[in-house]
């Protein structure tokens, strides 16, 4: 069935199309997720897995590949919204798993592993002077929040319009769940607001919480600037600053604050670090985090039944130390950049207010010509087109986020990068007329 592209189509008709293309080729998928909402609410347990008119459920994932339960088989360049950057099978995480379980798991005490990949973490990422683990990104933010509130005996946090640091501290919008910390809110790479928050809030401000890139807000890079005033403004004040590096620690050797020469208080880790296992971890100057060593009388406690599990312990070190080398992070980081310079020059050739915005391995698909400083700038991309878009890819075997994300894996070949260049390109030239009319 040939895709209606004509100029006359509407964006509703074209998506309605699309939608049941996607139905009729995927009733495996529809299948599974009618069961599962008996069971799980909108057969859900990870909001952002979920898109309508239903998920594709998937079955397995080999390198850089995964195939849904109807059987197709896509180039997965979603890669689990960044934790999968070893890919599906890497040989070497998959032989550190399996020699874990070998010799027992649930321990229950010190295990063999925990220390050696402290000290690889440690080494790794400058700020990071002591470093405790956790069971995901969301417990890294909530404990090194609590720890910066314990630290200067103060209540508040100052995070971002956009920013997303957990399921519980969540700032694209009132989120009722939220944790409770009393919050206040700035926009994103605007200096002089920030830095005028921060002073005004002065000894009450416990911690300012930044991604250096934005991750779910867009891929949208903070300006060194914009985080240069940020370190400034809390140092002058005794708030804490706090990296969230879960997403953006893939991004160079050191992470970001590693390039950018900049010394955070606080760096909070997670996703591919845990070798594709859940992992989490928070870390940082060694006075604060010191704080919580059991031999002091009034150490703070950090409790975690998982927080040293064996199998993220010998994924996690396995990948950083034999796999994500420094070398291997700036490779990959440049084909990212290479890739996002590829893609935008396609939209620029069509002449459509598309772009691709983003840093190294991780990008993000926004339609709008003007340019992109915080998620108020692109939050006019009307959804039926985002929808559509995302199932055009789909339909040409690409896996990425329904919200427009691309990451790339290790296991990538050029080969695999040039078909998402070929299929991205055909999908703006076949939309070109629905794109200009209705992007922001
Ligand atoms: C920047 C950032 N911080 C924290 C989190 C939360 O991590 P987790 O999903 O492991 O709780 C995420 C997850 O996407 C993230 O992107």
């Amino acid at each position: 069935m040939s895709l209606a592209t004509g100029t006359n189509i509407t964006l509703e008709a074209a998506l309605r199309e699309a939608e049941e293309r996607f139905v009729a080729a995927n009733p495996a998928s529809q299948r599974l997720h009618a069961r599962a909402a008996e069971v799980m609410p909108g057969g859900n347990t990870r909001t952002v897995l979920f898109y309508g008119p239903f998920p594709l459920t998937l079955s397995r994932g080999e390198g850089c590949r995964v195939w849904d339960a109807d059987d197709h088989e896509y180039t997965d360049f979603l890669v689990e919204y960044t934790a999968g950057l070893y890919g599906h099978s890497n040989p070497i995480i998959q032989g550190a798993v399996e020699a874990a379980l070998s010799e027992g798991i649930v321990l229950g005490g010190p295990n063999l592993l925990e220390a050696s990949f402290a000290a690889a973490l440690c080494e790794r990422f400058p700020a990071v002077e002591r470093i405790r683990f956790c069971n995901s990104g969301t417990e890294a933010n909530l404990f090194a929040l609590s720890a910066a509130r314990g630290a200067t005996g103060r209540e508040k946090v100052m995070a971002f319009r956009g920013g997303y640091h957990g399921g519980v501290l969540y700032f694209a919008g009132p989120n009722p769940l939220n944790a409770p910390f009393p919050m206040v809110m700035a926009d994103y790479n605007d200096i002089e607001g920030a830095v005028a928050l921060i002073e005004q809030e002065g000894a009450s401000l416990a911690a300012v919480i930044v991604e250096p890139m934005l991750g779910s807000g867009g891929c949208i890079p903070a300006t060194p600037e914009f985080l240069q005033a940020l370190r400034a403004a809390t140092e002058k004040t005794g708030a804490l600053l706090v990296f969230d590096e879960v997403m953006t620690s893939r991004l160079a050797p050191g992470g970001l604050h590693g390039v950018l020469g900049l010394t955070p208080d606080l760096v909070t880790l997670g996703k591919y670090l845990g070798g594709g296992l859940t992992f989490g971890a928070f870390g940082g100057r060694a006075d604060i985090m010191d704080r919580f060593d059991p031999r002091r009388a009034d150490a703070w406690s950090h409790a975690g039944t998982f927080n040293n599990n064996i199998l993220t312990m010998a994924a996690g070190l396995a990948g950083l130390t034999q796999i994500y080398s420094p070398k291997a992070a700036t490779l990959l980081n440049r084909r990212g950049d290479k890739l996002r310079q590829r893609l935008n020059a396609a939209a620029e050739r069509l002449n459509l207010p598309v772009q691709v915005t983003g840093q190294g391995s991780m990008m993000c698909l926004h339609a709008t010509a003007g340019p992109i400083r915080r998620p108020a700038d692109v939050a006019a991309m009307p959804k039926a087109l985002r929808d559509l878009l995302h199932f055009d890819l789909l339909a040409k075997g690409q896996y990425i986020a329904r919200r427009g994300m691309i990451n790339l894996s290790l296991p990538m070949e050029d080969a695999d990068i040039d078909r998402f260049v070929a299929a991205f390109t055909d999908m703006l030239e076949s939309r070109k007329s629905l794109i200009a009319q209705s992007a922001g």
